[in-house]
């Protein structure tokens, strides 16, 4: 069966608007996604919102509107974020579908049957505040539960538990370093975090909430008066909009569409590995009959602070990604997002840094490569570059550098680490513009000896460019056919069906006599508003 890179991100709350923390990660999982149609594979990327659960209720509430309606609302936001970034994917995941709530009901069901759900009673003390159940975890030092949980209550409640417990052994034998599970997840570090954090799991997970007390969720389909809790519902988008069928319970016999598809490399914060994904989803899935050899590889990507803090809606510290898409681009604002945070660390946003590096490493860098070397061939050649032969110039050494760069990117995109593969593209383009500064073209070109020299070097800045624009276009994807439309390389000359290959990504597919376009300015410069 030909196999297809399924992507998947977390799915968004709609409890408020887009922030930066989920444009990174979509931009994160769209570059990778692209980078992987670059190599050539087939490609599935999900993505959605996540609109049932506690607090999209209370939101709703507290704008006096339905909760379907407020969803839709915010919902919107997300959609109008993704396309305004160039987020592109292929399956979009509303858990309000109805093709969704449906493979959630019969998963319930089927569990259910199977006695992997039980009804039990719980007792104990709630905070009315919270809607929740609060566990000796929630004490303070003095043994109290915090005025953060408000008015604490003794209840007794029926509710229905998942049994996660009875999957405790299996879950530490998988994500062991010599268990199937070695790669689980990624960095190294988060899965030895979740291995500590399994030894310690006891208990099982409720799985439901009295509609009582919410209602803004899935029906049981055992169990009128209960909805399913939001964790169960949300992590069953992954599989849900890729085509599993719920009522087969044999992995094997689960349909082409999804088998093809799945496991996915799927992208999610630091703060839902535990328990969320590392042990609930896991659970379900291997309770579900997945093999281990179907569980999916989880990259765990860090978060944005603001000023070295917490971004929160309450302080007010959040960054609108659309405002700052609006003000400098979608480009400026995905090359930030991509450049200045190492995947799997925190990073502090910094306005005048997406500004700084912008003006600097695009426009200084890029744009002024891209600039002059067209200006010059215009100019020297009218236009034409040539495959002349030189040999001990320092095109030569430009070549030789480009390609062992080609090959670092590489290596530092396969575990998905785009600040240091941008790093790798980066240095090209300075060693370019370093090399013009000694070759000095100009001087060149009023010496007629050295006339295969000047060909010779421009082919090479052309022919740099040409690549570099090929490995940038996961992230900046209208830059890369801006760099192609300038060189005046069209899909035709290539004779491809795709314009970015990374097959292409090696010297010498700029053909001999060439006409390249004229420079347009790529990446004007931001000028710095007094406030940065
Ligand atoms: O957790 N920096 O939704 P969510 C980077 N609906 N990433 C951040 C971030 C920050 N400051 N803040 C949040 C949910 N994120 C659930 C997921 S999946 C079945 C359900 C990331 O809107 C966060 O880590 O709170 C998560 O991966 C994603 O944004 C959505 O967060
Ligand atoms: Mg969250």
């Amino acid at each position: 069966m030909p196999k297809t890179f399924f992507i998947t991100t977390a799915i968004d709350y709609t409890n408020s608007a887009p922030h930066i923390g989920h444009a990174y990660e979509k931009v994160l999982a769209d570059v990778i996604a692209r980078y992987q149609r670059l190599k050539g594979e087939r490609v599935f990327f999900l993505t959605g919102v996540d609109q049932h659960g506690q607090k999209v209720q209370q939101s709703a509430a507290k704008e006096g509107v339905a909760p379907a309606q407020f969803v839709k609302g915010v919902t919107q936001k997300f959609v109008d974020l993704w396309e305004k970034l160039d987020v592109k994917y292929d399956e979009w995941a509303e858990t309000t579908a109805d093709r969704h709530k449906k493979v959630v009901r019969e998963i319930l069901q089927r569990l259910w049957d199977e006695k992997q759900i039980y009804k039990d009673k719980q007792a104990g003390y709630y905070s009315i505040r919270q809607e929740q159940f609060l566990t000796d975890k929630e004490r303070g030092p003095d043994g109290e539960f915090g005025p953060e949980w408000g008015q604490v209550e003794f209840r007794e409640e029926e509710n229905y538990y998942f049994k996660l417990s009875a999957y405790k052994e299996w879950l530490l034998r998988y994500i062991d370093p010599a268990g199937a599970g070695r790669d689980a997840v990624i960095p190294d570090f988060r899965q030895t975090e979740l291995r500590n954090a399994v030894e310690r799991l006891s208990g099982d997970l409720c799985i439901s909430r009295p509609k009582s007390r919410l209602d803004w969720g899935i029906e049981l389909p055992f169990d009128k008066d209960f909805v399913t809790y939001v964790w169960f519902d949300a992590l069953t988008n992954y599989i849900s909009f890729a085509g599993y069928d719920a009522k087969i319970d044999k992995y094997e016999s689960q349909p082409n569409q999804f088998r093809e598809k799945w496991p996915a490399l799927q992208i999610i914060g630091k703060d839902i590995l535990i328990p969320a994904h590392g042990i609930y989803w896991l659970i379900m899935l291997h309770a579900l009959g997945f093999p281990d050899s179907a569980m999916p590889q989880l990259l765990v990507h860090g978060w944005w602070n603001i000023s070295g803090a917490k971004m929160s809606k309450s302080t007010g510290n959040t960054v609108d990604p659309a405002a700052l898409a609006e003000k400098y681009g979608a480009e400026a604002l995905r090359y930030y997002l991509m450049s200045d945070i190492a995947t799997g660390k925190d990073a502090d946003f910094s306005e005048e840094r997406l500004v700084r590096r912008y003006n600097t490493e695009l426009a200084n860098c890029l744009g002024n490569l891209l600039n002059r070397t067209l200006s010059m061939v215009a100019k020297y050649r009218e236009g034409k570059i040539r495959q002349a032969r030189a040999e001990g110039t320092v095109g030569e050494t430009l070549c030789v550098i480009t390609n062992s760069k080609i090959r670092e990117f590489v290596a530092e995109m396969e575990p998905a680490q785009v600040a240091s593969a941008l790093d790798k593209t980066l240095e090209i383009v300075v060693r370019a513009n370093v090399a013009v500064e000694a070759a000095a073209p100009w001087k060149m070109m009023r010496d007629p000896a050295k006339a295969d020299h000047l060909d010779s070097f421009l082919y090479t800045l052309a022919e740099s460019l040409r690549i570099i624009s090929i490995v940038i276009s996961p992230v900046l994807p209208k830059a890369a056919h801006g760099i192609f439309d300038q060189l005046n390389w069209k899909m035709e000359l290539s004779g491809k069906e795709e314009r970015f290959r990374l097959d292409d990504a090696k010297w010498g597919g700029l053909p001999d006599g060439h006409v390249v376009g004229n420079p347009v300015p790529l990446f004007p410069r931001i000028e710095t508003p007094s406030a940065l």
